[in-house]
């Protein structure tokens, strides 16, 4: 794509100049606008550029290896691991209301990711963001939209004092040009065309008390549905697939013993801007095999549903 070639050129000539010797950090999640934006980075200042990734434990299955791999060996670059998910599984304890989850999932990773930029504002000068157009212009409206359904939480709310001067290469740019540009840099395209990951990660689809125990069995349910459906080649046919983990049992036969386990619920949706959603119809067969494939190898699960609720009434995420 030459426009987008053109682009790339530009914008590492850009970041270059801007950057000269100096030592830059990036708050990393995987999601595209921020790889993206450190693909940039990194093709422009190498080494000078340090990213900080944060396991919060509200993670996808192997979603830290997935990303070391992409980036750190693919890419070369400095990717700084930071194991937070002890805090973040302490602190969730007796948290059940979703809001509430929200606050304190957004403040602890706020905590962690300061702290770790505050050891090393010594040295970098630079805070690097994946930065998109449309965040600009959402930010500009916040405070005149009438209701809030649910906070939403980015990075992005570093104290001023760390002294920081923002780097957003990517700030002009829309979501499908983010795309372009990641393909052009070579990013693989399971990471360009990942589902939308909300900020709060697992944290809002373990309803009710997140603990570790029901993180790693949801882990395990999403896992075996998302690589169905790309082994189906519907994953990429479809906007957002995810797992949700109830906190309600129920009773099942599985052999010749009665067993009372979990409820999961498969959540998949068409939608073209989030906004408004339907409930996606997938295959029947396709879900036959992925219910059967859940129920045979997780343990805790018994029972699968799958919603079929739009959005507006239902919001995609359960909490
Ligand atoms: P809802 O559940 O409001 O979700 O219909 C709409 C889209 O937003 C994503 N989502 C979030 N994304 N931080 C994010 O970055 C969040 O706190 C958050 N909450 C929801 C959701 O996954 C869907 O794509």
């Amino acid at each position: 794509d030459w426009y987008m070639s053109t682009f790339i050129e530009k914008a590492i000539a850009q970041i270059k100049e801007k950057i000269g010797n100096d030592k830059v950090i990036l708050g990393l999640s995987g999601g595209v606008d921020s790889s993206v934006a450190a693909t940039l980075v990194s093709k422009a200042i190498g080494k000078q550029l340090t990213c900080i990734f944060v396991d919060t434990g509200l993670l996808r299955k192997n979603e830290a290896l997935q990303v070391m791999d992409t980036y750190a060996k693919n890419f070369d670059m400095n990717i700084k691991m930071v194991d937070a998910s002890e805090l973040f599984y302490k602190n969730l304890r007796g948290i059940s209301e979703p809001e509430t989850k929200r606050k304190m999932i957004g403040k602890l990773f706020i905590d962690v990711f300061t702290e770790e930029a505050r050891k090393m504002s010594r040295d970098a000068k630079w805070l690097a963001q994946g930065t998109i157009y449309p965040d600009v212009i959402e930010s500009s409206k916040e405070g005149h939209s009438s209701k809030t359904i649910k906070s939403h939480h980015n990075v992005g709310g570093l104290p001023e004092d760390l002294g920081f001067e923002l780097l957003e290469p990517i700030r002009d740019l829309f979501k499908d040009e983010v795309r372009k540009v990641g393909r052009e840099l070579g990013i693989p395209d399971k990471m360009i065309d990942r589902h939308p990951f909300p900020g709060p990660g697992l944290g809002i689809r373990v309803i009710g008390e997140v603990t570790k125990e029901k993180c790693d069995i949801l882990r395990e349910v999403d896992d075996i549905f998302i690589s169905a459906l790309h082994e189906a080649d519907l994953y990429t046919k479809v906007q957002q697939a995810h797992v949700v983990l109830l906190p309600v049992k129920t009773v099942g036969v599985m052999g010749d013993n009665r067993t009372y386990e979990f409820v999961a619920a498969l959540r998949s949706v068409d939608t073209v801007d989030f906004m408004t959603a339907t409930a996606s119809h997938l295959p029947w067969d396709f879900i036959d095999k992925v219910v059967n494939k859940i129920i045979n190898e997780v343990k805790h699960v018994n029972r699968i549903v799958y919603d079929v609720t739009s959005k507006p009434p239902g919001t995609i995420e359960w909490e």
